[in-house]
């Protein structure tokens, strides 16, 4: 045991008592009603947490600290690298500005249990009007800016959305995006309408309204709210009714639809603020990502206002708005106390200032710890940046389901033993486990699937929106009694953790969860394309970039590289820029088993340079020179001799 770290008593506390260990925590927040049952485990897909439990998240997220005297103090923090614009906001403020948003709403006839899609950047509105939402008991879904109209249309249509909450445009570096057009086609696009579309207009970039089919100006509404004071008391909602539903990638283009409860979600964020990451109230913690992914969710909104934190809200991007300093200067100008981002923003960092020139500009004495995940975080790259900046840099691990880190490095515990390439040990709440195939487990040390043994703790999903078969059979069925996470690693005789890869088709690309299927079946609607697979190749920067391989249909006689153009434009217009899908080859044929399955694992290890075995399945082995030769003459990998056996 480390002698300083608490991790191995507290992890022990869980196991012996589950029930116990989570009840304890959930005292430290407001109930409205006291839970009837910690757990029930007749309810729900694998059990229910606080079943009987009435709550609200936003009240315990700001009124709870207003009503203790806190009302004052920073609670959200407004910070934009593309605009200038910097902001505080105390939590009477956060609360003004959301009790006018859940006005709106209300006035809209938005009720408990009704979903509002919130598409918007970076801006603070897009904080309230999730606050806002949870106040209402109305159930939100954040849509990341980069993903396209489709996208968009497609989440519209699953979660069946009364109302959007959007902005003119958004800001990246050199161009503004509007979002209206995007937004405009989706509804066109969407076979449920909603009702109404709020616009937040910017002064980048004004928005034509198009009030006939309802569109509300975002800033007008809330205005009025505001003049007439309108109070708009907390909802009480259950413990298990749902917060939000985040869709993430899944292994075809239809996105699985994350459902996050209220009372798990608040016990399970507030544990791991004090505990995991080891920020004391008041302090401000930074979580450099954007409120469309789970992170942002879970780390600039819930969890440090549940636990009384001020959080920052960023726009920009580690490198280039303006420099690879921006990140320092946040940290000074708010004095950050613990940071959040992921792998692929200090591999963005490093690459520009390796010498770290613009660390030394700022003042960045104030931070005591850097958290990274969302990918693999690669030794290099934490050495670096622990050189840098004097602090611990910690890889944990965790997913979009799970909503908080599954494995990691409790600085608020007391830090344990660092294994570089491991994300440390399990959290309590999690029983992971390595099995094979067949769900044996499997010995220390030993690669294979990393399972979490049911019920999962507080905080993770409960299901899929309205699709608990697609939840049992895609994560619960495979390895019976256990929920898959679809990553591959091994646990080591000190039971630390190491993830290696996914088992599916998702690849992680600078940090955001693609779904390849999904870019497979829009380079499929493509009239010349017969057939294609798209995979993950090794990248310096983002980790994994897309690369498409298609099989053009027999008569087509088009200039390829047009229609490899034309694929591009088609991935960017139907998923969105976030795809990052810019790597295409014509190929002649693809390499499959002999029941036809693509051999997409081989070619992403040809295409790594990595050692790789001749599939005994293979239909044809020759395919494997041609694809080698293909890569070779894009500038990938040189090609491995297949091993043999
Ligand atoms: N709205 C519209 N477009 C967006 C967008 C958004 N919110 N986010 C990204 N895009 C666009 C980018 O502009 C880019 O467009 P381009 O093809 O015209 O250049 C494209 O999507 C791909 O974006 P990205 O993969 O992010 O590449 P990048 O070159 O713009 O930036 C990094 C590279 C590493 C600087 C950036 O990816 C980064 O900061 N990553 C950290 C990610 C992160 O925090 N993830 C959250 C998990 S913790
Ligand atoms: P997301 O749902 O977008 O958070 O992506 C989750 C996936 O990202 C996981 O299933 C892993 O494959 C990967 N991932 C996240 N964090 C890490 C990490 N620290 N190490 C390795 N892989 C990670």
């Amino acid at each position: 045991m480390h002698a300083n770290s608490r991790y191995r008593e507290v992890y022990q506390d869980w196991q012996q008592n589950p029930q116990a260990f989570w009840a304890k925590q959930a005292d430290n927040l407001h109930w409205f009603k006291q839970p009837d049952k910690i757990f029930d485990e007749s309810q729900g897909v694998y059990g229910r947490w606080f079943v009987g439990g009435e709550t609200n998240t936003c009240y315990n997220c700001l009124d709870r600290h207003v009503a203790d005297g806190k009302g004052a103090q920073p609670a959200l923090i407004y910070d934009s690298a593309m605009t200038g614009e910097k902001r505080v906001y105390t939590y009477d403020e956060v609360l003004t500005e959301v009790q006018a948003i859940a006005a709106v709403l209300q006035n809209l006839g938005v009720e408990k249990g009704d979903r509002v899609v919130i598409y918007m950047p970076m801006v603070a509105e897009a904080t309230f009007s999730m606050l806002a939402c949870a106040r209402l008991g109305a159930i939100h879904s954040v849509v990341f800016g980069g993903f396209a109209a489709h996208e968009l249309a497609t989440r519209l249509d699953d979660s069946q959305a009364k109302i959007v909450i959007s902005a003119s445009c958004g800001l990246e570096p050199g161009r503004v995006v509007p979002y209206k057009p995007l937004l405009d086609q989706a509804v066109d696009m969407a076979r449920v309408k909603p009702q109404a579309c709020i616009i937040l207009q910017r002064d980048q970039h004004h928005a034509v309204l198009r009030y006939e089919h309802g569109d509300m100006d975002f800033a007008q509404a809330v205005e009025a709210e505001k003049v007439k004071g309108t109070q708009v008391p907390c909802v009480p909602v259950l413990a298990t009714d749902p917060l939000y539903v985040l869709y993430t990638s899944g292994t075809t283009g239809q996105p699985k639809g994350v459902i996050r409860d209220n009372g798990g979600h608040m016990v399970a964020l507030l544990w791991s603020m004090r505990n995991f990451f080891g920020v004391k109230p008041g302090e401000t913690f930074w979580a450099a990502s954007d409120i469309g992914w789970v992170v942002g969710h879970s780390y600039i909104v819930y969890g440090p206002l549940i636990a009384g934190n001020a959080s920052v809200i960023f726009e920009g991007k580690p490198i280039g708005t303006p420099d690879a300093g921006t990140y320092w200067r946040v940290v000074q100008d708010h004095d950050v106390k613990v940071m959040f981002t992921a792998p692929t923003a200090f591999r963005a960092i490093r690459r520009e200032d390796g010498d770290g020139e613009h660390i030394e500009r700022y003042d960045t004495s104030g931070l005591r710890a850097l958290f990274l995940a969302g990918e693999r975080a690669d030794t290099e790259t934490i050495k670096w940046a622990e050189r840098m900046l004097k602090v611990p840099v910690i890889d944990h691990w965790w997913q979009t389901e799970t909503g908080w880190p599954v494995a990691g490095n409790p600085v608020g515990l007391g830090l344990m033993p660092v294994k570089y390439g491991s994300p440390t040990l399990p959290m309590p709440g999690y029983d992971l486990q390595v099995v094979d195939d067949a769900g044996y487990p499997v010995p220390a040390n030993t690669l294979g699937n990393i399972v979490l043994k049911l019920p999962l703790p507080p905080g993770c999903l409960v299901s899929f929106w309205n699709a608990d078969d697609r939840f049992r059979t895609s994560c619960l069925e495979e390895f019976p009694g256990y929920y898959k996470t679809a990553d591959a690693g091994l646990v080591d005789e000190d039971g630390y953790v190491f993830v290696m890869a996914r088992t599916d088709d998702i690849i992680n690309c600078a940090g955001h969860r693609l779904s390849t299927g999904a870019m497979e079946e829009v380079c499929a609607m493509h009239p010349d394309v017969a057939e294609c697979a798209v995979i993950g190749v090794a990248d310096a920067l983002k980790g994994q970039i897309p690369c498409g391989f298609l099989v053009l249909k027999a008569k087509v006689d088009r200039d390829e590289k047009l229609i490899a153009k034309e694929i591009v434009e088609l991935v960017r217009n139907e998923i969105g820029p976030v795809a990052a899908f810019k790597n295409v080859m014509v190929v002649t044929r693809l390499p499959k088993t002999r029941s036809g399955k693509i051999l997409r694992g081989t070619m992403q290890k040809i295409a790594d340079g990595l050692p790789w075995k001749m599939p005994a399945t293979i239909d044809d082995p020759t395919i494997l020179d041609e694809i080698s030769e293909i890569l070779q003459k894009h500038g990938y990998c040189e090609p491995q001799k297949a091993l043999a056996g």
